[in-house]
């Protein structure tokens, strides 16, 4: 028998083995500004991806060529492209997860809060219709000032009745993937054993990389090594914007840290119990910051649970006191816009 349901990838394992055929799990994602510097290297990889059955492209220029170009590559997805307000409807019908890298990037001497003007009118847009045409689909914020911009969706969606604390993310990935990078790099460690969580935000201080929290454990030599590591990890991402002065911002490893939350999120929709990734979420694990970064556990609805904070050594103590009273500046800033001008 040929099974429609939706069936898990482990679950459609077990019944292949009992000799049924089972359609296999596939998702449908589109992305939104997706000829930008992020949005076409991200959209490449997403094609990569066996879990992904349809790939929904959406910018409001450029987006054709990405789309025909794309879809000359012989993995599954298909690709479609979809340009213009009047289109975007058409983009989010039945999608699973939509990603966001739509917006301006930093040139040199700019803060994340300085994008804020822009990208926190097209971020209320876009999350607007995905509100009206995907309302149940997982949502990806890599648009920044992502501790803005976050809290600018909660309102929009919240406006709309279907705000979901579970299926909404800021995308924090990078802060982790940097943070692996280099602390591998001080510890001449193997780059692909490493993994560090950060939480707190996604902006400077905000960024707090849990360095006491390592896996493997790891030991650093002094605290002036831990604020050395911390110090750049914070500023990483000034560095790109120097190094490309005046071109914008990272693109190649935001793609790449975009993807694997991506990926991510599908495994855990499919049915993997073991996903965890920290991400920029609502919650109420901080009191008075109602968006904190954690690491949480994903599952088949988004976020299943998010892990305590426990234990923190105590630089990284001081560190969180330092970042709340400038992450919850950000939050309000972000729910304060939303208010007035949704
Ligand atoms: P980009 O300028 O190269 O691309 C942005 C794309 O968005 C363009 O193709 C543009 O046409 C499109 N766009 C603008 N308004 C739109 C709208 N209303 N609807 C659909 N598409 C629209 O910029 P880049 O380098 O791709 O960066 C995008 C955003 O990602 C920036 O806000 C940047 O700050 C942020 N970013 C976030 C990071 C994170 O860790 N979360 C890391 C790096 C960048």
């Amino acid at each position: 028998t040929i099974s429609q349901q939706r069936l898990g990838r482990r679950t459609a394992a077990a019944a292949s083995r009992k000799g049924q055929v089972v359609a296999l799990v596939t998702y449908k994602v589109a992305v939104l500004g997706a000829a930008g510097g992020i949005g076409q290297p991200l959209s490449l990889l997403v094609k990569m991806s066996p879990l992904v059955s349809d790939l929904h492209l959406y910018d409001i220029a450029n987006v054709k060529g990405v789309a025909a170009d794309l879809s000359h590559c012989n993995t599954p997805a298909k690709v479609e492209a979809f340009t213009g307000k009047d289109e975007l409807p058409a983009a989010l019908k039945d999608v699973d997860l939509v990603i966001i890298p739509a917006g301006i990037p930093r040139k040199p001497g700019m803060s994340r809060d300085d994008l804020f003007n822009i990208n926190a009118g097209i971020v209320r847009d876009l999350v607007d219709a995905v509100a009206q045409h995907a309302p149940k689909a997982l949502i990806h914020i890599i648009s920044n000032p992502v501790n803005s911009t976050v809290p600018i969706a909660a309102e929009v969606l919240k406006k709309r009745g279907v705000f979901d604390p579970a299926r909404l993310f800021g995308v924090t990935t990078l802060d982790v993937v940097r943070a692996n990078t280099f602390v591998a790099q001080q510890q001449k460690q193997r780059l692909i054993d490493v993994d560090v969580p950060v939480i707190g935000g996604h902006a400077g201080i905000t960024i707090l990389p849990l360095l006491s929290k390592v896996k493997p454990k790891t030991f650093f030599e002094s605290e002036e090594i831990i604020d050395k590591l911390t110090t750049r990890i914070q500023n990483a991402g000034t560095e790109v914007v120097e190094a490309k002065a005046g071109a914008g911002s990272a693109t190649l490893s935001m793609a790449y840290a975009a993807a694997r939350f991506a990926e991510s999120s599908l495994r855990a929709l499919d049915g993997d119990p073991d996903v965890y990734e920290c991400t920029y979420i609502a919650s109420n694990l901080i009191p008075d910051l109602p968006f904190f970064a954690s690491r949480v556990k994903l599952g088949r609805m988004g976020v299943e649970a998010v892990l305590p904070l426990e234990g923190l050594s105590e630089y990284e103590q001081r560190a969180l006191e330092a970042l709340k009273p400038e992450l919850k500046n950000s939050i309000e800033k972000g729910i304060e816009f939303a208010k007035e001008k949704a």
